[in-house]
């Protein structure tokens, strides 16, 4: 794998997770439109969150990554972009202030379209169709038209993203995440919920806070800090044809960057050492993401690592965990081991989504409980390490969905119906994912107090 890198040697690797366009010269040609397209985000962006990252790694700082499972065409309202971000912020105050370390936030969001399948067909009854791949690629609808791949949906995604991007960048300076507003975030449906008391309170302190500063002269006016936020983009490297149309070479450094978003990564089911989706992201200087399940040995850990990040820069590679709750404590001690003992510089992070599905009554879902306790077990494993349990990564909407059962409204298998909105996996909604954020809150708050309590003992 020491041959030349370009942004086209993906193509001489074997590939999984391909679809199966029936027109190539369409295919091309959409991809020759983009590649003249305006990039997304810039390369000093990716730098900025490379570097915040690597803070992280060294145990300052805490990554939130969350956002959509699959973004769609369907749902793009400004609404439903501006409930997410402050579900988010929401949650990312609470860390903040609970873990008193910086937090990154990078969301799943202005790029996440295409879905890796554990079947390439679905079945209904009689009828067998090609499974449903994500907006960028295939229409959701179970017919044989819409399962058709289509490349003009690569431009119809690139056009989503810009403008999702667009909003979040005035959302995030323009002063909507202005620390003063932080009582406003508060979402309808969650001020009556079981969550809205312990926020309030939260908010309440933050809001003193910033009456004393600003008694003694520091104000959002003169600290851009107090009403600007870091808001950054992330999705899946899946779908290799669009990034690599959207990889363009940095005129500072000269190096290839992704522009289609300021970090990528590499799924569960693409991470093969010698196979394209490797290739690809090991060429590119945008931070990396690599999702580690349960068939990932620590040797084969070790060589994606290597792959990925020769220089083993800090920063570069956070290694996103999807055991499941019943499997962390198997699998995890042995990675954590393996990466302390070779020296790698990586941020640990836990996605409690992915390895944590069932299905009930018909539905996808994701038991509260369960998420809940493959973050506990995260935390507790890295306590036990001596390791930094860096951040979390999650499926989740600013919307009132029921999709995941649990949480403090106790959600049932009964209730999936209401509001099942996914066009993919099953997300917390705005409710549950700041429950969580209280609940990691807590423990971070937990492991500063340990280490205070190494420090004067
Ligand atoms: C995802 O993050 O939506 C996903 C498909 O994850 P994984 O590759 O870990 O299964
Ligand atoms: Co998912």
């Amino acid at each position: 794998m020491a041959q030349t890198w370009t942004p086209n040697s993906w193509r001489q690797k074997p590939i999984q997770q391909v679809p199966d366009y029936p027109d190539l010269v369409a295919l091309e040609a959409v991809e020759g439109r983009l590649a003249k397209f305006p990039p997304l985000v810039f390369a000093g962006e990716a730098r900025r969150l490379k570097s915040a990252l690597a803070n992280v790694a060294e145990g300052r700082g805490f990554l939130l990554q969350g956002g959509d499972c699959a973004e769609s065409f369907a749902e793009h309202g400004a609404d439903t972009i501006r409930d997410f971000f402050r579900a988010f912020l929401q949650m990312a105050v609470v860390l903040t202030f609970g873990a008193q370390q910086p937090v990154v936030k990078v969301g799943r969001i202005a790029g996440q379209f295409a879905k890796p399948r554990s079947s390439g067909v679905e079945k209904q009854g009689d009828i067998t169709l090609p499974s449903y791949r994500g907006d960028i690629i295939n229409g959701i609808e179970f017919t044989e038209q819409a399962r058709v791949p289509n490349p003009e949906r690569q431009i119809m995604a690139y056009r989503q993203s810009a403008a999702t991007l667009n909003l979040l960048r005035a959302f995030a300076m323009g002063g909507y995440a202005n620390l003063e507003n932080v009582h406003q975030w508060m979402l309808g449906f969650v001020k009556d919920s079981p969550q809205a008391e312990r926020y309030r309170k939260l908010a309440d302190r933050i809001s003193e806070t910033m009456d004393f500063m600003k008694a003694i002269g520091i104000t959002s006016e003169n600290h851009p800090s107090l009403r600007e936020t870091d808001f950054f983009t992330s999705h899946e490297a899946l779908l290799l044809g669009y990034e690599q149309a959207l990889t363009r070479v940095d005129s500072t450094s000269g190096d290839w960057y992704a522009t289609s978003g300021h970090m990528i990564w590499i799924g569960d089911r693409t991470r093969q050492p010698d196979h394209a989706h490797i290739e690809y992201c090991r060429g590119i200087k945008n931070p990396l993401g690599l999702k580690c399940g349960p068939s990932l040995t620590a040797d084969g850990l070790l060589e994606l690592i290597d792959l990925l990040n020769p220089a083993n820069e800090a920063g570069r590679l956070t290694l996103i965990c999807r055991f499941g709750h019943d499997k962390v404590a198997e699998h995890l001690p042995r990675l954590i081991r393996a990466v302390e003992r070779e020296g790698k510089k990586v941020v640990w992070s836990c996605d409690p989504m992915h390895g944590n599905t069932i299905t009930l009554n018909n539905y996808k879902t994701r038991p509260f409980e369960r998420i809940l306790s493959e973050v506990e077990s995260f935390f507790q494993i890295h306590r036990a390490e001596g390791s930094h349990p860096g951040g979390i990564h999650i499926e989740m909407t600013g919307n009132d969905v029921t999709e995941c059962t649990g949480g403090a409204r106790a959600l049932s298998g009964d209730d999936l119906a209401d509001r099942y909105h996914t066009h993919c996996d099953p997300r917390l909604n705005a409710d549950q994912a700041l429950e969580l954020a209280f609940l990691l809150a807590e423990r971070m708050k937990g492991g500063r107090d340990e280490k205070k309590m190494v420090v004067n003992g």
